[in-house]
């Protein structure tokens, strides 16, 4: 194993944890109605590896082996999704509650996501009703769980699941939309400011969002490259922050999207309790070159007013992402200057990164560097309460399928046998060392 210095102490009541998302780990696909991911995989060529996730890793008949390797590495808290068509199938929500019972007796908070992803198939972001029945789908499941769950999450990354599913047609539902697709990201973050209210009404205090925010860095000093980065920096985070800590849309952009905006922007900005932010790596952007340009393995169009250029120098994960531990601080840093007050507190709600092997020195050196990246930001004074690792399990990556392992616990798909790694004895040792 790795020996590293010890990383810092967090302040006491720091939340460590892991994440993972139903439609990537649970399996059971014949429990539940069909999901847009199910129909896009069943597709040719969507899946790298032409895989789907409807057995991944089982999880949702091995959870109490799964709940067993959390308690084993010691987290306070699991970060897991409900499946919204899982909880549609009749039963459904037997199985979050069972799992919300063995976690709460293995001491591992649960932390619910109420949307990651796995859209009903037949339900459509384009339409602004899917927001109204998320709230009634929210409503069924805090009635059902609020008496345990205390911390919720409402929407996983509604950036990406906008530009790589409805923009660019790489997730699903597989729709390329371009500039079209904004209707999208309104109503997902209509769907979180309802969500919000009706886990208020609910009973629920202690509620955030799980946002993918990171540093754009210019290309050059061009002003060409400059104003690509801008442009980028306000798709990926501006787009999805001003609305919900500012109350705005930035840059005029509420012109271009549906419905009464100015009522909509009071129920999507709700006050939230803190701020997820979801991170792995920082993006280099220039001017459009006129051909497609790769972002880590993502092909982006050539009619996009940026291009992606590589970050040099820095060494790289399987999936190609450089690793910067520095621009997780930065990111924090800038979310404090550009939004003061109206940020609450923050907690990281993933970070991680993709290499094979279950001796995996690489994940240690990125964990590692990346907590201790999250200390100089609160040595900063940035309100961080959490840091939540990707992921628990080796799973299905969407797109990639099987191809890139995020896990702390390696997974065999064709036994499903769990090898914890060399990095799960490493975040549980500096679980221990947190604590001593
Ligand atoms: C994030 C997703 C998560 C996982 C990681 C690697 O964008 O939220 O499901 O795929 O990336």
């Amino acid at each position: 194993m790795v020996t590293t210095n010890p990383v810092p102490r967090f302040p006491d009541g720091f939340l460590w944890g892991v994440s993972t998302s139903a439609h990537q780990i649970e399996g059971a696909v014949d429990e539940r109605e069909p999901s847009v991911w199910d129909v896009f995989t069943a597709e040719p060529g969507r899946v790298r590896d032409g895989s789907t996730a409807a057995v991944a890793c089982d999880h949702v008949r091995r959870h109490g082996e799964d709940v067993a390797l959390l308690a084993g590495l010691g987290v306070d808290a699991y970060r897991f999704s409900v499946s919204w068509p899982r909880v549609r199938a009749r039963g459904g929500l037997d199985f979050y509650d069972r799992l919300v019972d063995d976690l709460c007796a293995a001491g591992v908070r649960p932390v619910p996501t109420l949307f990651h992803w796995d859209l009903p198939a037949g339900l459509d972001w384009r339409e602004r009703d899917t927001a109204e029945r998320f709230a009634a789908y929210v409503s069924e499941v805090v009635g059902r769980l609020g008496d345990r769950v205390t911390k919720w999450i409402t929407l996983n990354e509604p950036a990406e699941h906008t530009l790589l599913g409805h923009a660019l047609g790489i997730h699903a539902p597989g729709l390329k939309l371009l500039f079209d697709a904004l209707p999208v990201a309104h109503h997902q973050l209509l769907a979180h400011g309802l969500a919000v209210r009706a886990l208020r009404a609910g009973g629920a205090d202690d509620i955030g969002i799980a946002n993918s925010h990171g540093p754009t860095w210019p290309a050059s000093e061009d002003p060409a490259d400059v104003e690509a980065a801008d442009f980028h920096d306000l798709l990926l985070n501006r787009l999805f922050a001003d609305p919900l800590l500012l109350g705005r849309y930035p840059d005029g952009i509420d012109a271009l999207m549906p419905g009464d905006v100015a009522a909509d922007l009071q129920v999507i900005s709700e006050p939230l309790d803190w701020y997820g932010i979801n991170y792995y790596a920082p993006t280099r952007v220039g001017a459009p070159q006129g051909t497609e340009t790769d972002f880590g393995g993502i092909r982006m169009p050539a009619e996009l007013p940026f291009s992606v250029r590589e970050i040099s120098g820095r060494p790289v994960t399987d999936f190609g992402w450089p690793v910067v531990p520095e621009a997780l601080t930065e990111v924090l840093t800038a979310f404090r200057d550009r939004y003061g007050d109206r940020l609450p507190p923050v907690v990281i709600t993933e970070n991680g990164c993709s290499y094979e092997g279950v001796d995996d020195p690489e994940r240690i050196a990125y964990l590692d560097g990346h907590v201790r990246a999250l200390h100089r930001a609160l040595e900063a004074g940035v309100d961080v309460r959490g840091y939540f690792v990707w992921s628990l399990l080796d799973n299905f990556e969407w797109a990639e399928g099987f191809a890139r392992r995020f896990g702390l616990v390696h997974v065999d798909f064709a036994t499903q046998r769990r090898t914890p790694k060399a990095s799960y004895a490493w975040f549980r040792e500096l679980l221990r060392e947190q604590r001593s």
